[in-house]
């Protein structure tokens, strides 16, 4: 029997992918979409009255970088008026003075600044920015005038991870009410870079324990969530909270996704809105049906008590390393190839060439190599 469809509660709304960063862990997919795909106001205007009519309650207006879009604030004034909390997840780089403001007064009730490094150099050199770190502080700084909540994520690897207590005293010193230390994980372009991410389990274990220890003494100062690393654990994360479950994501021109990573996926096809209203596309798409809930789950999965607990974990993870999105997710220790995962953090920890291969739009990403 199948089960009910509820309704989503969240929505990621990837507004653009250009973006005047180039970090290599991105998780946008690899074919970039250029500006001229992307939906024009009214078509997001459309699609968010529908999303708030099916009952999402949360917007994270994310990219690519959303700022780059000037109707952002026609967008965020919009969801505001349906009552829906809107997030604006940005590099927070180019930001003009008073911009902050101008989506403060539209009614954006928070806003989540990356930081590719703790330190000047690091951001430098991971986001291929000159200047990257000063704008973001300076754009922290706006935020906290313009008495907004503020998040600080920091997307760690191999190359920025020993710098996990400088990101904490830098959330601190930011005032942030929330810092997120967020393992990458291996989707779109941070799956082409894996073997220059990919950290040592030495330095994923002293992490954990700083994580730990800081998430105990600043309890109740700095709220620290923790995305823990996949290739490290023994069980997988309930990816996206489960596949069309609570969340979707939709691509800067209008695409429908069930996650960001899904369009790796071969054989699921992807509706667009505007063809079909957001309703129909979340109740009725093949795409969606394909994994939601536990009837599509083999064994296992299936006989597993933590079905509903992790919901089988990452479909896309399942077709990066076993070829196939109906397996189980290789990060669980019940996975017949878990010791895959293993073997991929050795080789990669063993590659001595560690060059980023910088996401870029409109290049072929065979061109960097
Ligand atoms: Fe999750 Fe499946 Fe592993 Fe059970 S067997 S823990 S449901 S991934
Ligand atoms: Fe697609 Fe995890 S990224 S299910």
């Amino acid at each position: 029997m199948s089960e009910p469809t509820l309704p989503p509660i969240g929505m990621l709304a990837e507004l653009t992918h250009r973006c005047p960063l180039q970090c290599p862990y991105c998780s946008n997919p690899v074919e970039l979409l250029k500006a001229n795909l992307e939906m024009t106001t009214e078509s997001w205007r459309a699609l968010f009255d529908q999303a708030a009519d099916l009952g999402v309650l949360q917007v994270h207006l994310s990219g690519g970088e959303p700022t780059l879009r000037p109707d952002l604030e026609a967008l965020v004034r919009q969801l505001a008026g349906r009552g829906v909390y809107t997030n604006l997840i940005t590099a927070g780089v180019g930001m003009p003075e008073g911009r902050i403001d101008d989506l403060a007064a539209a009614g954006l009730d928070h806003v989540q600044i990356s930081f590719q490094g703790a330190f000047a150099p690091t951001t430098e050199r991971i986001s291929n920015h000159r200047g990257a770190h000063e704008k973001k502080i300076a754009t922290a700084g706006q935020v906290r005038a313009a008495g907004l909540p503020l998040t600080i994520n920091a997307p760690v690897h191999r190359h920025n991870m020993d710098e996990v207590p400088a990101f904490i005293d830098l959330a601190l010193e930011l005032g942030a009410e929330r810092l997120e230390i967020a393992n990458v994980q291996y989707a779109g372009w941070a799956l082409l870079n894996r073997n220059a991410l990919m950290p040592d389990r030495a330095s994923v274990e002293r992490q954990v324990e700083v994580v730990r220890q800081a998430q105990e003494q600043l309890y109740g100062i700095l709220t620290i969530d923790f995305v823990t690393p996949d290739y490290f654990a023994m069980y997988p994360k309930p990816c996206m909270g489960g596949w069309a479950r609570d969340a979707f994501v939709v691509a800067p021109d209008g695409t429908v996704l069930p996650c960001h990573a899904a369009g790796t996926i071969p054989n699921l096809v992807f509706e667009r809105f505007g063809e079909r209203d957001l309703a129909e596309i979340w109740q009725h798409s093949p795409a969606f049906s394909a994994f939601r809930g536990t009837s599509w789950m083999g064994e296992p999965c299936r006989s597993c008590d933590r079905k509903e607990i992790d919901w089988g974990g990452c479909r896309c993870q399942a077709m990066a390393i076993a070829g196939n999105a109906r397996e189980t997710d290789p990060a669980c220790i019940k996975s017949p190839i878990h010791a895959r995962m293993a073997a991929l953090i050795e080789e990669a920890t063993a590659t001595e060439d560690c060059k980023f291969l910088y996401r870029r739009i409109g290049t072929s990403y065979l061109a960097g190599r």
